[in-house]
């Protein structure tokens, strides 16, 4: 005969945390997990985009918050600490094209807010939550906890000519790291993307409305598969597209000088 927590286990459904899931990479994993079987909730800070997302697909909770504005950021964590979460991906991203626009003030402090102090502030209460939530009785022991950030391809090539975007998402990708040393001892997973360019409607928008002119541009359901994979198998830091991790490793094993006046010369660069 099953006991009472086997009982519940088996009826009860994992809940997703998508911060940065009403549009684009945030939003096709926040529905594929709704497939998988998962409660999900995510984050955004556009009124219209959360509006659709209650009108399209109603079992999606939408919390509307605005990242730059750290005690917006803070009420959104109030409000979500009493609830339980099995997973947490961070996929909240901002992006100017530094090489064609000069970053003026207000889009470097946008920039480093979303893609990084935001990040910072959310990883540190998810991560705490979570060493509270697996001290107490987990009738969820078959979905391992995890923590996930969607970092960029750009964030692996270190050079000194990078864009605020990519050193950004390059502290994205140490911290990550720090992070899933730190929290082995409490059995949370901490996993990192590095994708090269997927097309979303952000980037497309950021390309005069088509994008397929970017090197190995992949569809979104491929990035998904991808990113599904990389939390599966529990990969530290997944870098794809395969040909994309190829150059960029290359690039890093070029003496620094070579590196940064091939990226000069090169202009724009992976998002
Ligand atoms: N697309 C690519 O080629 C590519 C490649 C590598 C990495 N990435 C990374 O992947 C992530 C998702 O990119 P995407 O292409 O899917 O873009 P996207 O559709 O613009 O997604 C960004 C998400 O972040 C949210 N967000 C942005 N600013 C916010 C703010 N101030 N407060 C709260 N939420 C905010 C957006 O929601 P609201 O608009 O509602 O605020 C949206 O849900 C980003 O981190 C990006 O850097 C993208």
């Amino acid at each position: 005969m099953k006991t009472l927590v086997e009982d519940i286990a088996e009826t009860y459904t994992p809940h997703i945390v998508i911060v940065g899931g009403t549009s684009g990479i945030g939003l096709a994993l926040a529905l594929h997990h709704q497939t998988l079987g998962w409660q999900v909730s995510v984050v955004g800070s556009s009124a219209a985009k959360i509006a659709d997302i209650n009108r399209q697909h109603p079992a999606i909770v939408t919390y509307v918050c605005d990242l730059t504005d750290p005690s917006q950021t803070q009420t959104l964590l109030d409000n979500l600490s009493g609830i339980p979460f099995q997973r947490l991906i961070y996929s909240a991203g901002g992006y100017t094209n530094e090489r064609i626009h000069h970053l003026n003030q207000a889009d470097s402090d946008q920039m480093l807010a979303i893609n990084l102090q935001a990040f910072e502030q959310i990883f540190r209460w998810a991560s705490s939550q979570l060493k509270q939530q697996n001290q107490s009785l987990d009738v969820t022991k078959n979905v391992r906890t995890s923590l996930i950030c969607i970092a960029s391809i750009a964030g692996t090539i270190d050079y000194p000519y990078a864009s605020l975007y990519a050193k950004s998402k390059r502290a994205m990708i140490a911290t990550a790291s720090a992070y899933r040393a730190a929290l082995v001892p409490y059995d949370i997973q901490v996993n990192c993307i590095a994708s090269g360019y997927i097309d979303t409607q952000a980037l497309r928008d950021l390309n005069d409305g088509d994008a397929r002119h970017k090197p190995f541009i992949m569809g979104t359901q491929t990035a998904v598969d991808h990113i599904m994979q990389a939390i599966n198998d529990d990969v530290e830091l997944a870098i794809f597209p395969r040909s994309m991790r190829y150059i960029t490793s290359a690039l890093n094993h070029l003496p620094k000088p070579v590196l940064n006046w091939i990226l000069r010369s090169k202009l724009d660069k992976a998002r």
